[in-house]
């Protein structure tokens, strides 16, 4: 391992992410996976301690980090909203104050990104975002090192496009993930979705940087051709799922299918989905099942990318 540009830093948002830190991350969770392969058992966190705050459901989140940090010894925690009084009983900057004089880091799945904020600047130990209702960036490095591994290389130049709702976390963390690592990126959705205007020149000022350009479009057709990657997402997110009637409705258009995968004229163009997913809503069982589809490596790549991720700011 080599010396770590992330010690001590928490991980909340994408953005807090440079393109360097994010390519030593990737490389570290390169590295991990092939010691996890090999069979090398290693003891990195022994004696420390990890708190798991999670405030919605979760399977590949708590799975990947709560197996990631035992496997290299150390003592991850589960706290469910029901069992903790974080927000309502207590105010978060008391929790994190707790937490922080007995853990050695704190991840968090919830709704608001004021939570997660709140508790890095209380506790005094790194945080890492294990989703809110504005980000997922824990998810989204997992996505690279998937879309690395499926190219064989570089992820520059590389076209990927994500359809169906363009506002929600996932698409904006995809967004500014895409944009440090110089991929062109399209968000192909129906405008009431797309993402904010604040967001999406935040990104186009990266990708700017980067060499490569950010599209926001309701054109399907346009948005799908030359993709090297087609992600999607479910269309009613965690806590929105009484809308998810009127989504039905308006993203129907953009449900990935064959006819999706084929249109993009690129026959190695592969599939993503962060799972879970509805199958016949933002993805058909064909593509979700098909041999384009990178989903299961996707989800492995949570647990080896949320323990370099760790490595790099605990160590
Ligand atoms: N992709 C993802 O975060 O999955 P979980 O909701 O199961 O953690
Ligand atoms: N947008 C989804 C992502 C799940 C990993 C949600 O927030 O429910």
């Amino acid at each position: 391992m080599t010396p770590s540009p992330l010690k001590g830093r928490s991980c909340l948002l994408m953005a807090d992410l440079s393109t360097p830190e994010i390519r030593y991350l990737l490389d570290l969770a390169k590295e991990v996976k092939l010691q996890k392969r090999q069979g090398l058992v290693t003891q990195r966190f022994q004696g420390k301690t990890l708190a798991m705050i999670f405030e919605k459901p979760s399977t590949r989140t708590r799975a990947a980090f709560e197996t990631a940090f035992a496997e290299e010894g150390g003592h991850p925690v589960f706290l469910s909203k029901d069992d903790i009084q974080l927000g309502y009983k207590e105010s978060v900057e008391d929790t994190a104050r707790v937490l922080g004089r007995m853990f050695d880091a704190i991840m968090f799945r919830g709704f608001q990104q004021t939570t997660v904020e709140l508790l890095a600047r209380w506790s005094g130990v790194p945080v890492y975002n294990g989703l809110t209702d504005m980000a997922h960036p824990t998810q989204v490095l997992a996505d690279l090192l998937t879309l690395e591994e499926a190219w064989g290389g570089s992820l520059k130049g590389r076209k990927l496009v994500y359809c169906g709702d363009g506002r929600n976390n996932m698409s904006h963390t995809l967004m500014v993930g895409a944009a440090r690592m110089g991929m062109k990126f399209v968000i192909a959705a129906p405008e009431p979705l797309f993402p904010s205007e604040d967001d999406v020149e935040f990104c186009r000022q990266i990708a700017a940087e980067e060499g490569t350009e950010l599209i926001i479009t309701s054109d399907m057709q346009a948005a799908i051709e030359g993709a090297d990657a087609i992600y999607t997402d479910v269309w009613a997110s965690m806590g929105e799922e009484t809308l998810l009637h009127l989504r039905k409705q308006i993203l129907k258009p953009y449900q990935v299918n064959q006819q999706v995968m084929v249109s993009s004229g690129n026959p190695a163009c592969v599939f993503l989905h962060c799972l879970p997913a509805v199958k016949g809503d933002e993805v058909t069982e064909e593509v979700f099942e098909g041999p384009q589809s990178r989903v299961w490596d996707q989800a492995e790549n949570r647990k080896h990318t949320a323990k370099a991720l760790m490595l790099a700011t605990l160590l």
